[in-house]
């Protein structure tokens, strides 16, 4: 157990990973990290460089030179492309259908992932939350957690957030879709997405929000005392 606990959530899209992971640091007092953030504030960058998000060489040039920044408190979505905020923007269709494509460019994961380590590295216990936190990032995290859930049920869980943000009920589509990235995401060469040997892996399928977050802070009480 080291000075500062840190904590390393990773897992699929649609498992309720974003709250819990802030829901988390909120109860326990702990900074909160969200790298997906950083994969999307590269991905902007990319875009809006006008680059082909498939030709990794150019993917690559941009991410070297771009100035992001993201905060630390659960509670706040701070997202900077050079100063901007850019938090909402990196949440669109946009950003959301290219960031696989440029987060499996090894040239962008090197970099972000030397970035993680730093960012972690500050002042203070912190929740990091990804899809690599507990194989690449943080080999050493105190606990690591791999949050899953049927397909069916992230598809759901995203499709009922689309309706309720005014998007058209499609849950076929979006089960595709969850479907098309979690192959994506898990078949990459460069730190494919998959539990850490000594992860524990939480099926959130039959839980909602708040029974998660009261699990994981027992979870986290109790590998927490046992190291120390
Ligand atoms: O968690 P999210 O949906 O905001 O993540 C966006 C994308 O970034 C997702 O396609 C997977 C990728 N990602 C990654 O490859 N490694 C991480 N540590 C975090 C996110």
């Amino acid at each position: 157990m080291s000075a500062v606990l840190t904590i390393a959530l990773d897992g699929p899209a649609g498992t309720g990973k974003s709250s819990v992971s802030r829901g988390l640091a909120r109860a326990m007092g702990l900074r909160y990290l969200n790298t997906g953030s950083m994969y999307r504030i590269v991905t902007l960058a990319v875009l809006r460089a006008g680059v082909d998000i498939h030709d990794a060489q150019r993917v690559a040039d941009i991410a070297g030179g771009v100035d992001l920044s993201v905060g630390y408190d659960p509670d706040l979505d701070q997202a900077y492309l050079a100063g901007e905020d850019v938090s909402a923007e990196i949440r669109g269709d946009e950003v959301t259908r290219a960031v696989s494509a440029v987060s499996a460019v090894p040239a962008v994961r090197a970099q972000l992932v030397q970035l993680q380590r730093a960012l972690a590295a500050g002042d203070g216990g912190v929740v990091v939350e990804g899809r690599d936190i507990g194989t690449v990032v943080l080999p050493d995290a105190d606990v690591k957690i791999y949050l899953t859930a049927s397909p069916e049920v992230r598809a759901q869980r995203r499709n009922a957030q689309n309706i309720a943000s005014g998007v058209e009920d499609a849950y076929e589509a979006v089960l595709a879709d969850v479907k098309r990235r979690d192959h994506l995401d898990s078949t990459r060469a460069v730190s494919p997405l998959r539990p850490a040997d000594d992860a524990v892996i939480v099926d959130t399928s039959d839980m909602n929000e708040a029974q998660v977050i009261a699990h994981l802070q027992e979870l986290v009480q109790q590998r927490a005392g046992a190291h120390r």
